[in-house]
């Protein structure tokens, strides 16, 4: 059974115009679902529609918005105008990397708005109206970031623990329902947003950088099956060692060294 057979006609991407949401979007159209796509540039959301439509034959809708703001909800729904959604992706997120300190508290409300508020408002809606249906999917990004203190990326780490819990959570309560949920944790992935960010190589050790399109294979091979995966095997292993072997106190100390090379703090 394919996504589309399984879930429905429909699929939303929040945060779809290029990364890992592209490669998301992308694998659901050519399983031939409709699609959603969000994020607020609307010109790259849109080629990528165009793109998705003429090779994949399907219907894309884009939706430009900006996540992090209070009334983006109210804005999707007015925009969906009472359309189904079948499967979730929610992708969107913003990492400050610096001291905490130096960030405004505004700049970390975004982020909690943007990582942990929107995404919770819209698992509480789409998934009231897929337990009804008896059918949905639910996509959660996070981060290997979200598995320990994570100097340097406080808040980003942070909210997505968060979303790691609540996706696990809701995978239990939702299990005997037809409602899939998964946490699909990221290492670092070669996304436009990740390279802008300009990383410094850490040592011969680190886990490889994934492809976008990795990530998304990977999801889907998984959802339905677990409550959370880490994607790449050499990132399990690194998440591995972190946390069963090393004691917290050093694995929040490594992930702080780490964070501080890369980006020369
Ligand atoms: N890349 C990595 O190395 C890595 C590692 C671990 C986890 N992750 C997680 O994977 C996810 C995707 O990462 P990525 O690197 O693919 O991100 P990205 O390249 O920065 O792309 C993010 C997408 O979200 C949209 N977006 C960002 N802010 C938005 C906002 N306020 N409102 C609406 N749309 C917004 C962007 O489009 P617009 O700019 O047009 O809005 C873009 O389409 C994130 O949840 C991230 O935490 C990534």
């Amino acid at each position: 059974m394919n996504l589309k057979q399984k879930y429905g006609n429909t699929a939303m991407v929040a945060g779809a115009s290029e990364g890992i949401g592209a490669a998301f979007a992308t694998r659901l159209a050519a399983e031939g679902l409709d699609l959603i796509l969000i994020a607020r540039r609307l010109k790259p959301l849109q080629q990528l529609a165009d793109l998705l439509e003429s090779k994949y034959k399907v219907k894309a809708m884009c939706i430009s918005i900006d996540l992090s703001g209070t009334d983006a909800i109210q804005q999707i729904e007015k925009a969906l105008n009472g359309r189904e959604i079948s499967l979730l992706v929610y992708n969107a997120a913003l990492s400050y990397i610096g001291p905490f300190i130096k960030n405004s508290a505004e700049n970390h409300s975004q982020a909690v708005q943007l990582n942990m508020i929107t995404p919770l408002k819209m698992v509480r809606l789409y998934g009231e109206k897929m337990l009804e249906k008896g059918k949905g999917a639910v996509v959660l990004m996070t981060s290997l970031a979200g598995f320990q203190g994570s100097g340097y990326l406080s808040v980003y780490a942070a909210t997505k623990a968060f979303i790691r819990i609540l996706a696990e959570s809701l995978w239990y309560e939702w299990k005997n329902s037809g409602v899939d949920v998964i946490a699909c944790c990221a290492g670092a992935t070669a996304t436009p947003g990740y390279k802008n960010t300009h990383p410094e190589k850490t040592g011969f050790l680190t886990p490889r950088v994934l492809e976008p399109e990795e990530v998304a294979d990977e999801c889907f091979k998984k959802l339905g099956k677990q409550p959370s995966f880490i994607a790449g095997t050499g990132n399990r292993l690194a998440s591995f060692v972190m946390q069963k072997i090393f004691p917290r106190k050093m694995a929040v100390k490594i992930m702080g060294d780490t964070t501080k090379k890369m980006y020369r703090l």
